[in-house]
C-alpha cells in the first residue's frame, strides 16, 4: 500500500507546519470566513496537523459551536492547549467510520492530494455536511513553481532537477501533484453547487520564511532522494541556495475551493 510521504513521525515535521501556519493560515483563515463562518458552527478540521487551523476555527464558533480536528498522526497538535469545545482525535479519513455528520463547515488543507483514494475521500466529507453546509478543500498546485531569479543558469536547474525528484517521490507514494487543478470539477461531481476557487502565491527568497519548506520536505526524504539519483553534493547546494537571497522561487500556489452542498430545496 503507498504510504503517506511526509508521515508526521519525522522531526522535520514541525518545521513544515510552522511554515504553513505563516505563510498560509492567513490565507485559508480568509477562504473560511468567506463561506460565512459563524458563532456556533459545527467544523470539521480533516487531517488537521499541527491544528493551528482547527484551533482558529474553535475560537471563531465559540463555545457554543463545535469543531472536531482529526489526523492520522496527531502528535503535533497535542500539545497545544484547546478549549473543550474543540476536539482532537486520531483518525483516518480513508478508512475509519466517519467522524460525526451534519457539519456546517468541512475543511481540509494539503491532505487530499496526498492520498490515492482522495475520490472516495472527497465522497466522504460531503456525506458528514448537512445540507446547506460547505467544504473548503485547499491544495498545492506542484506544478508551476517557477524560479524567478538565480544566481545562474546551473542553480536554476539544480533547483528544478531536485523540487522534480521530490515530486516524483509524491507521485510514487500515490499522491497527485495536480490534483489542485482536478478538485474543482471533482467537487462538482460529488455534488456541491455555488462553487468558488482562488489561487494564492507569492515570491520566496532564499532565506524566507517560505522557502524552508523546500528544505524540510527535501530532508525529509533526502535518502529516497538520493535513490532517485540527487548526490548528496546536489543536496548541499540545494540547501545552500535556499538560504541564498539571490535565489528566489515562486511559493507553491494554493488552490481554495469552497462548494456548498444543497439545500432539499435546492434539489426540487
Ligand atoms: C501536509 S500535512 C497538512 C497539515 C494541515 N492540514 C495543514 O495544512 O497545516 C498533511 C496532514 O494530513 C495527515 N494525513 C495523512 N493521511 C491521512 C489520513 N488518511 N487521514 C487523516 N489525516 C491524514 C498527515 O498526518 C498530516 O498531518
Amino acid at each position: 500500500m503507498p504510504q503517506y510521504l511526509f508521515d508526521n513521525a519525522a522531526a522535520q515535521t514541525g518545521g513544515r507546519f510552522s511554515v504553513l501556519e505563516r505563510c498560509y493560515d492567513p490565507v485559508s483563515q480568509g477562504q473560511l470566513e468567506l463561506t460565512g463562518l459563524a458563532a456556533g458552527w459545527r467544523c470539521l478540521e480533516v487531517g488537521g496537523g499541527s491544528s493551528s487551523l482547527g484551533d482558529w476555527l474553535g475560537e471563531r464558533v465559540g463555545p457554543g459551536g463545535q469543531v472536531t480536528v482529526t489526523d492520522i498522526e496527531p502528535r503535533w497538535a497535542a500539545g497545544r492547549e484547546r478549549p473543550a469545545h474543540v476536539r482532537l482525535v486520531r483518525h483516518d479519513i480513508v478508512r475509519d467510520p466517519l467522524p460525526g455528520d451534519g457539519y456546517d463547515l468541512v475543511h481540509a488543507r494539503l491532505v487530499l492530494q496526498h492520498l490515492p483514494e482522495r475520490l472516495h475521500v472527497l465522497e466522504r466529507l460531503v456525506e458528514v455536511l448537512r445540507p446547506g453546509g460547505w467544504l473548503v478543500l485547499e491544495e498545492f498546485d506542484c506544478g508551476w513553481t517557477p524560479v524567478l531569479a538565480a544566481p545562474d543558469e546551473t542553480a536554476a536547474a539544480l533547483f528544478d532537477r531536485v523540487h522534480s525528484a521530490l515530486i516524483g517521490l509524491l507521485q510514487e507514494a500515490g499522491g497527485d501533484p495536480l490534483f489542485a487543478r482536478r478538485m474543482t470539477g471533482a467537487m462538482a461531481r460529488a455534488g456541491l453547487t455555488r462553487l468558488a476557487a482562488t489561487t494564492y502565491a507569492e515570491a520566496w527568497p532564499g532565506g524566507s520564511a517560505g522557502i524552508a519548506l523546500h528544505r524540510h520536505n527535501s530532508d525529509q526524504v533526502a535518502d529516497r532522494l538520493a535513490a532517485a539519483g540527487i548526490t548528496n553534493g546536489d543536496l548541499d547546494r540545494f540547501r545552500a541556495l535556499l538560504q541564498d537571497p539571490a535565489f528566489i522561487v515562486n511559493s507553491y500556489p494554493l488552490l481554495s475551493v469552497r462548494g456548498r452542498r444543497p439545500l432539499l430545496e435546492d434539489l426540487r
